[in-house]
């Protein structure tokens, strides 16, 4: 069994300019460089046939290259906040590719995502962070804004828990047209 995700990777440059907004929360357990990703889909656990049925079905996806943009931060879990992430300008093509996503992966018989997409990456799992940091990280981030980045191709990711946290690794690589 492998736990399965599909997301999009983030340029150095991006990611760089995420890590400098990792700091001033205490109790804040920061994504690393290598975890900071967008998620288009989770899938779960799959066993290895799924897997390469899903495989198959995210390389028959036919779907246009775009240019996305990272502004504003924000948190999930308004009382008890759970997680800060930053989100995207104009999420018009991420949905789509993300529709996309979901109905290849439907085809392949995995249960509908029920939660509404929203596109962001997470940049922190809090516990207990006091809400005046959290407060406060909002409001000195809140004209955060990524430059103009391409996206040409999504990846599918598998997850592994390891002393440190998630490890994932880019599984496949499917390009956009
Ligand atoms: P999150 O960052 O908003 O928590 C890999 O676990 C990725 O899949 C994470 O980015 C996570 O999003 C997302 N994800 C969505 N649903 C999930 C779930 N039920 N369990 C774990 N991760 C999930």
């Amino acid at each position: 069994m492998m736990r399965l995700f599909v997301a999009l990777a983030l340029p150095d440059s991006v990611a760089e300019g995420l890590v400098l907004l990792q700091n001033g929360v205490p109790g804040a357990r920061w994504s690393t460089r290598e975890q900071l990703h967008l998620t288009l889909r989770f899938i779960g656990e799959v066993d290895g046939r799924d897997a390469q049925a899903i495989d198959d079905a995210l390389a028959s996806i036919r779907s246009p290259r775009f240019t996305l943009e990272l502004k504003g931060v924000g948190e999930f879990g308004s009382r008890n906040p759970r997680a800060l992430w930053a989100g995207v300008r104009d999420g018009t093509a991420v949905e789509h590719l993300q529709r996309k996503v979901e109905s290849a992966v439907q085809r392949v018989g995995i249960a509908p995502e029920e939660r509404r997409f929203s596109p962001h990456i997470t940049l922190a799992r809090l516990k207990g962070a006091p809400r005046d940091r959290i407060i406060t990280f909002l409001a000195s981030h809140a004209l955060y804004a990524s430059e103009p980045f391409a996206v040409n191709g999504f990846i599918l990711y598998s997850s592994r828990l390891s002393a440190n946290g998630s490890l994932y690794r880019a599984e496949h690589a499917y390009r956009l047209e």
